[in-house]
């Protein structure tokens, strides 16, 4: 195949966006005028002071000018409005005595089954945005929030089990007792910009179902697409249940954590923001911590892998959205003796992804949202090759604005940046080694513990490495790339990479704690809890069954 000049790559990149006039009416926002509209204390109000663009990655091409569009505004909140919506959320909690915090389970489900019921209503227009704001593809803006529907629905089913669980009452030891789970407090619950819908209420809803209230900020890109949620939030919920203030997390952020009132933290983001945060707490043993942070999942591929299906899974791994998913693979080391036909394969592979705008059918790779994004990979690439590494597929790494052209970077060293770096982008760094022990080096030392994939065919070879590994990663994949689904199976990580544990069912316990109402067993006591129960004086203490 002829070489072409990198140029050739970046025309291409740039003659993918499209001008105002191409883009199908039926992808197009611009109809509807967004308001700069935040949550407090159950009423949606209008911001009046400053306010953040909301720039779309998807530039416009105007008379030969490409450029990020602005296709909103959203509110820039100062402390004071910042701590308005947290007063409200501790107000709502009222020290776990408010009317949510004491609601009978069945009376929050039925809560957040009418706020689901309205969330379908606003389906496409929630994607729409989704899209506008983060470069996502349209299926998989869809495919953001029906997971997320589904999520919550498996919600309200699991905490019903765990209910019908808790509906009964223990005798152990002389001594009756009913345990249920509680509450915790104030969450403030922060999610990503990558997944801004679903790992937003991945957190959010079992942390409201279980009762705690909320004061939420959504990630600095996919910020308006929680506008049209607004109203059911606050037509759903008591009011100050849920609150949204936007702004800058280091104005608006750190007088909530100072304040000491958050006993939640739900963050999903980078090990070193969540270090912050829990310092600016004064008193950090009374934060509960749910955190999804970095993570660097490499990939081995063993010699007698199935390469095609290698490749297939490294492909997705490595850059489905551009390679912007915490569980991405992020780094693969490939045996010396199958290097050569793997890097062809792959470059074969990443070469034919669709790359354009993400209403576009079948499309793959989307423009990045991060501002300088692209020359930030590029400085990756460019410091890999001045420590002998080259970029094998052709035209990877060239881009033009907001479109990055993936590139395929081999053989990464070890003092490289994209060894130990998050790339979080379209950038897919390849080492090759001889003995397997310098990928569980990698492992070992690496700073990050979420998931790897194991590549191979040796049920001997893969045992063994099952059992060095297991204590060093939370999940390993077998032949296929890395991922947080299903959603019922736990999705942590160890080192840097997370605490605590979400998955459907745990994600209810991380934001509950177990509460419990014991007696002796003896005749008064028994009396007064029959009475309790039959006259269904308690919220707490109740044998109902729901169905
Ligand atoms: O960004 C991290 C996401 O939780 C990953 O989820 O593996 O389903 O893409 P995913």
């Amino acid at each position: 195949m002829d070489i072409q000049p990198i140029s050739v790559y970046e025309e291409k990149l740039q003659s993918s966006f499209p001008t105002k006039d191409s883009i199908p009416f039926e992808v197009r926002i611009s109809g509807k005028k967004y308001e700069p509209l935040y949550l407090l204390d159950g009423k949606i109000l209008k911001w009046d002071g400053n306010l953040e663009d909301v720039s779309s990655p998807i530039c416009i091409n105007e008379n030969g000018q490409i450029k990020r569009t602005i296709i909103g505004q959203v509110p820039s909140m100062d402390e004071a409005a910042a701590m308005e919506g947290l007063n409200a959320a501790v107000r709502a909690w009222n020290n776990g005595r408010g009317e949510w915090p004491t609601m009978s389970v069945k009376e929050r489900i039925s809560a957040v089954e009418q706020f689901v019921a309205r969330m379908r209503l606003v389906r496409d227009e929630v994607v729409k945005l989704m899209m506008w704001e983060i470069g996502k593809s349209l299926e998989d803006s869809y495919k953001e929030f029906d997971r997320t529907v589904d999520y919550i629905i498996k919600t309200i089913e699991a905490l019903k089990e765990v209910d019908r669980n808790n509906s009964r009452f223990s005798l152990d030891d002389g001594v009756i007792a009913q345990v249920r789970r509680s509450p915790l407090g104030v969450c403030l619950s922060m999610g990503p910009f990558n997944y801004p819908l679903n790992e937003t209420y991945t957190t959010l809803i079992p942390a409201l179902i279980m009762g705690n209230t909320l004061v939420v900020k959504p990630p600095k890109f996919g910020v308006m697409l929680h506008q049209p949620l607004l109203e059911a939030f606050a037509e759903c919920f008591p009011k100050g249940v849920v609150n949204f203030i936007y702004g800058t997390g280091s104005k608006i952020i750190s007088p909530i954590m100072k304040s000491g009132l958050v006993d939640v933290l739900a963050f999903i983001g980078s090990s070193r923001v969540a270090d912050v945060l829990k310092l600016q707490h004064p008193r950090p043993h009374r934060m509960r911590c749910i955190l999804g942070l970095d993570a660097k999942n490499p990939a081995l591929v063993m010699p007698d892998a199935d390469l095609d299906l290698a490749v297939k899974e490294c492909v997705t791994g490595s850059l489905s959205f551009n390679g912007q998913r915490c569980t991405g693979l992020k780094i693969m080391f490939v045996h010396k003796s199958i290097i050569d036909q793997f890097l062809t394969k792959l470059a074969e592979a990443i070469d034919k992804l669709p790359q354009g705008m993400p209403w576009e059918k079948g499309v793959k790779l989307t423009p990045l949202p991060e501002f300088d994004k692209a020359v930030r990979l590029k400085g990756y690439i460019d410091d890999a090759i001045t420590k002998g590494a080259k970029v094998v597929n052709q035209g990877g790494g060239a881009f033009y604005e907001t479109l990055f052209k993936p590139a395929i970077v081999y053989p990464i060293a070890p003092n490289a940046d994209l060894y130990d770096v998050e790339q979080f982008g379209p950038v897919v760094p390849v080492c090759s080694y001889n003995d397997e022990q310098e990928f569980l080096d990698f492992v070992t030392n690496s700073n990050y513990g979420q998931q790897l994939s194991v590549f191979g065919n040796n049920p001997k070879i893969i045992a063994r490495l099952i059992d060095q590994l297991t204590n060093q990663v939370s999940r390993i994949n077998i032949n296929s790339q890395c991922q947080r689904g299903p959603d019922t199976l736990p999705f942590t990580g160890r080192k840097d990479s997370a605490e605590a544990t979400l998955s459907i069912s745990d994600a209810l316990r991380c934001f509950s704690i177990r509460s419990l109402v014991a007696a002796q067993s003896n005749e008064n006591s028994r009396d007064i809890i029959q009475n309790i129960v039959n006259g269904r004086h308690s919220n707490f203490l109740n044998t109902d069954f729901i169905l």
